[in-house]
C-alpha cells in the first residue's frame, strides 16, 4: 500500500493503490490531497495508481469474494483496505438486465444489457462517486460534505453524509423536479437552491471554496474530485464482470459534466491492461439531450473544443452547459470508433416509456436519454445491432414524474362489473 504525505500537512494518508495525483494535461504529479488543478498548467488532476505487485489470478479472486459493493473493486480504488468496514452507504453491483424484449423492438441480435443503476441506496448512480468523495474526505479530515448538483448529487451527498456522521451543505438550481429536491433534503443537510442554472451553481460553489465560509469543506466534485471522479470506474468493472470478466463491444453512457463516460474508460483500460479481460477493442458512446448538447454538437462538427450551450431540457440531471470534461469525452469517442448523439425530449419520454413497456425498468430522464441514442444510432447505422451492446440507465423515474406526467389510469370505474365491462378492457 502506497503512503503518501499532504503537502499542506504533516499527516501521512493511505489511500490504498493510489500513489500520486497526476496532470491530465502535463502529467505533473504531486502527492495526494485535497487539490484537484495542477499547479503548472492548472489541467485538471487524477489519480495515479501503483497496481504493480499485483498477481491477476489471486487479484480476480479477491475481487469474486469480495462484498456485492462497489469496495469488492477497493484493490483499483483510491481506499484504505479496510473501507468496507466503515459507515458508508455501499452502493453497487446493481443489476446488468439482459433486455431481449428491448433488443426485440430496437433490432439488436448480439446480446443488448441495461446496467441500471437506479438500484443504488439513492437511486442514481451518484452514490458511486460520493462513497469515494466520502473515504478521501474522512482521510483529509473534512467533516462537511458539499456539491454543486442537478440533482442526483444532491440526494447522494446528503444520505452519505448522514450515514457518515458529517454534516452537509449542497448547492442545486432552485427549479429542480420535486422527487429530487425531496430526495435531497429528507437527510437532514442543508439545500440550497440557487437562481441560476447548474454552471450559475457551479460557479458560485468554485468562489465558495476560496472563501472563508466554505474553508474546511470536502466539495466533492470540486477540490474532492479526483478522488469522486473514480468511483465511476466501478461500472466499468461491474460490466465486465458480470458479462463473465469480457468486454462490451459498445456502451452508451450519458454526459453531463462527462466525467462519468472517462472513468468508464480509464475503468475498462485498467481492467485491459491487469489481465483481467481479453485486450480487445470496445465503442464508448456518449448520450446527451438536444437542449443541452455541447459535446455531440462539437463531436459532429469535427472540433476539438467544446462551445457553452445555454440548457433547456427535460433531462435536468445532464443539463451541464459548460462540461469540465468534454474534451476528454470527444477524445474517447474518438479514439474508440464511437460517437456523441443526442435526442428531443419528445424521443427522451418515448425512450422512458419504451424501457419501461418491454422491461418493467423506469428509468429517469438520463436513461430515456440513452435509450433513445440507442435507437437512434441503431437506426442510422452507427451502432452495430450485431454486437453486444450495454446501455447505462443511471437514475430513478420516480425522481422525474414530472416527464411522463399524463401517464395514469386506464379507465376510473364504479366498484362493480358491468362498469367494469363498461370500460372495454375485456
Ligand atoms: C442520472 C445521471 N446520469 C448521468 C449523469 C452524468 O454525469 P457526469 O457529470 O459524470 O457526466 C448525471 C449527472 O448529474 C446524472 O445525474
Ligand atoms: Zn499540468
Amino acid at each position: 500500500m502506497a503512503v503518501q504525505t499532504v503537502a499542506s500537512t504533516t499527516d501521512s494518508v493511505d489511500l490504498g493503490p493510489a500513489a500520486a495525483l497526476s496532470c491530465r494535461e502535463c502529467g505533473h504529479r504531486v502527492p495526494l490531497g485535497p487539490v484537484f488543478a495542477c499547479e503548472e498548467c492548472f489541467g485538471p488532476l487524477e489519480i495515479a495508481y501503483d497496481f504493480s505487485g499485483y498477481d491477476t489470478e489471486e487479484l480476480r479472486k479477491r475481487i469474486e469474494a469480495g462484498p456485492a459493493n462497489i469496495w469488492r473493486y477497493a484493490p483499483l480504488l483510491p481506499v484504505p483496505a479496510d473501507v468496507a468496514g466503515k459507515p458508508n452507504l455501499n452502493p453497487g453491483w446493481t443489476k446488468l438486465v439482459k433486455a431481449d424484449n428491448l433488443a426485440r423492438e430496437l433490432g439488436v441480435t448480439g446480446g443488448l444489457y441495461v446496467k441500471d443503476d437506479s438500484g443504488n441506496p439513492t437511486h442514481s448512480f451518484k452514490d458511486r462517486v460520493v462513497a469515494q468523495a466520502l473515504e478521501a474526505a474522512r482521510v483529509f479530515g473534512f467533516t462537511t460534505l458539499s456539491c454543486s448538483s442537478t440533482g442526483n448529487l444532491a440526494g447522494a451527498v446528503g444520505a452519505a453524509a448522514a450515514r457518515a456522521g458529517f454534516h452537509s451543505c449542497v448547492f442545486i438550481p432552485h427549479d429542480l423536479e420535486q422527487g429530487k429536491v425531496v430526495m435531497a433534503a429528507i437527510y437532514g443537510g442543508d439545500l440550497v437552491g440557487i437562481e441560476g442554472n447548474y454552471d450559475d451553481v457551479n460557479r458560485f460553489c468554485s468562489e465558495l471554496i476560496g472563501d472563508p465560509a466554505g474553508e474546511g469543506w470536502g466539495f466533492v466534485n470540486v477540490n474532492l474530485r479526483p478522488y469522486y471522479a473514480e468511483g465511476s470506474k466501478t461500472l466499468a468493472y461491474e460490466i465486465a464482470e458480470q458479462l463473465g470478466w469480457r468486454l462490451p463491444d459498445q456502451i452508451v453512457v450519458p454526459i453531463a459534466s462527462g466525467s462519468q463516460l472517462t472513468k468508464i474508460d480509464k475503468g475498462l483500460q485498467e481492467l485491459i491492461r491487469l489481465g483481467l479481460v481479453e485486450d480487445k477493442p470496445y465503442k464508448i458512446f456518449g448520450a446527451q439531450a438536444e437542449g443541452c448538447s455541447p459535446v455531440s454538437t462539437a463531436f459532429k462538427a469535427g472540433h476539438d473544443v467544446v462551445r457553452p450551450q445555454k440548457p433547456d431540457t427535460i433531462a435536468k440531471s445532464l443539463a451541464i452547459g459548460n462540461p469540465a470534461d468534454g474534451p476528454y469525452v470527444l477524445d474517447i469517442a474518438r479514439r474508440t470508433g464511437g460517437a456523441v448523439e443526442d435526442v428531443t425530449d419528445e424521443q427522451i419520454v418515448d425512450a422512458i416509456k419504451l424501457l419501461a413497456r418491454t422491461e418493467g425498468i423506469f428509468a429517469e430522464t438520463a436513461g430515456g436519454v440513452t435509450v433513445g441514442v440507442t435507437r437512434k444510432l441503431v437506426e442510422s447505422g452507427v451502432l452495430d445491432p450485431a454486437k453486444t451492446t450495454v446501455v447505462l440507465n443511471t437514475g430513478d423515474g420516480l425522481k422525474t414524474l414530472d416527464a411522463v406526467a399524463g401517464t395514469g389510469l386506464t379507465a376510473t370505474i364504479r366498484p362493480n362489473l358491468d362498469s367494469f365491462r363498461e370500460a372495454g378492457l375485456v
